[in-house]
């Protein structure tokens, strides 16, 4: 029997994901909405429905059969769309508004982790400006000011004085810079340390955990320059320790999944906490209920076991049935941006290079689109990610820049560094 598949969202992501389900004997059709270049080589792209809009997204569903929602990104998940999906008798990889809430809600992620035993740096949440701002007089040092809602991976400031703290409270809470998501802002202890990504898949009883990866968020070299979404990622980090990585899985993953369930939040998808390793130990800077972009292009392509029969699996909460298994190969991903991002830049400009796949390379479409004469072009600020697996990190990194400079167009940048300083130090802050 095989399963339909409609796929959620339009990111390199969500073009790896769909090249990782492609491979698997039970897949009938793959439709993704909106999708992207890379998406439409496996199925139809609907792009004209809105992933976040539940009742669009349930009517795409009911026009196919044996159908398995597949949610990419967190947009939709906090909207609800997973719930809107189930409640019409869809099975979804995805979790329940609820327990995105995790990811939603920083200060909901906060109090789960003080509830849990999880450790993660010192908080306040605040809903007045006022009184926000007088307790970074009051403390001063060095804090991270952090809109307690969504905002597109822009919502965290990492405060080098107090002066700096006010003027982000300010931003957040006076000038409305994140719109809703900062009328609650948290005020955290500013961490130090390596950080790493943890992704496990869960059914909200099962755990399988997958292997770590680290995201370079800055956009230039050295980690200098302003955040992004992530501009390359490589897996796995061997700077971490053993024990590290096994407390992160017992003592983090395997706790949230456990509160969520013992309050009744239904979680089947991916939980993704962002670790910093600090010299106090590993912690929690945040939760994300979903796949990481870019670490999902680094992460499936060193799973060998059937990411369909997974997904299935976790959406009708028997994870426990299936092999989740994983290979020891490295993987460097590096993504190339659109001239200016991340801030504003220019689209609609002609994609080169980007050709069939070779040996151990993949490119992973995000921000790409082709046009009606069927020209490959520039449609968002991540524009692709090119990912080698290698039997090194060094060989992988130096098969993903070859093919890196074979891929252009007009204001193309990428970092010239991902992967390359394995001590520790990638990704730090
Ligand atoms: P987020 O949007 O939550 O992923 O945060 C973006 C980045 O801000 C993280 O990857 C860290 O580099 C940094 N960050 C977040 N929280 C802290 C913290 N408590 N201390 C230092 N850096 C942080
Ligand atoms: N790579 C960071 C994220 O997906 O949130």
């Amino acid at each position: 029997m095989s399963t339909n598949v409609l796929l959620l969202g339009g990111g390199g992501r969500e073009h790896a994901i769909a090249w990782k389900l492609a491979q698997s004997p039970r897949l009938g059709s793959l439709s993704s909405a909106p999708g992207n270049a890379g998406t439409a080589q496996y199925g139809e792209n609907l792009a004209g429905l809105d992933e976040n809009d539940g009742a669009a997204v349930v009517a795409a569903a009911a026009r196919l059969r044996e159908a398995l929602a597949i949610v990419g990104p967190e947009a939709p998940l906090a909207a609800g769309v997973a719930d809107a999906l189930r409640a019409e008798g869809v099975p979804v990889f995805g979790p329940s508004q609820a327990a995105a809430k995790i990811e939603s809600s920083k200060s909901f992620a906060k109090e789960l982790m003080h509830d849990a035993g999880i450790e993660t740096g010192h908080a306040a949440t605040f809903d007045d400006p006022e009184a926000a701002m007088h307790y970074v007089r009051r403390f001063g040092g060095e804090h991270v000011v952090k809109a307690d809602g969504l905002a597109a991976g822009k919502g965290v400031a990492v405060c080098d004085t107090p002066g700096e703290a006010l003027a982000a409270i300010e931003a957040a809470m006076v000038g409305g810079v994140f719109g809703e998501a900062g009328a609650r802002v948290l005020v955290e202890q500013r961490l130090r340390g390596p950080e790493t990504s943890a992704h496990a898949f869960t059914d909200g009883t099962s755990v399988a955990h997958m292997p770590f990866s680290c995201d370079h968020k800055p956009v230039f070299d050295g980690d200098r320059g302003p955040n992004t979404g992530g501009m390359g990622v490589y897996s796995p980090p061997g700077w971490l320790a053993e024990e590290d990585a096994r407390a992160i899985e017992c003592e983090v993953t395997e706790r949230a999944v456990a509160a969520l369930s013992a309050s009744g939040r239904e979680y089947r998808g991916v939980l993704y906490p962002g670790m910093m390793m600090t010299a106090d130990g590993p912690r929690v800077i945040e939760f994300n209920c979903r796949f990481g972009d870019p670490e999902a292009e680094a992460l499936l392509p060193r799973l060998r076991s059937d990411l369909l029969e997974i997904c299935e699996a976790v959406a009708h909460g028997r994870l426990a049935d299936v092999k989740v298994e994983w290979s020891d190969e490295a993987t460097v991903g590096v993504v190339m941006a659109s001239g200016g991002y991340p801030g504003g830049y220019e689209t609609g400009l002609p994609i080169s290079g980007v050709g069939g796949s070779d040996y151990g390379v993949q490119v992973f479409l995000a921000g790409a689109q082709r046009d009606e004469a069927g020209v490959l072009r520039t449609a968002g600020g991540r524009v692709l990610c090119v990912v080698a697996s290698g039997a090194s990190l060094a060989e992988a990194r130096a098969t993903a820049y070859d093919r890196v400079r074979a891929i252009s167009f007009e204001g193309a940048h990428y970092r010239t560094d991902i992967g390359a300083r394995e001590g520790g130090m990638d990704g730090g802050a």
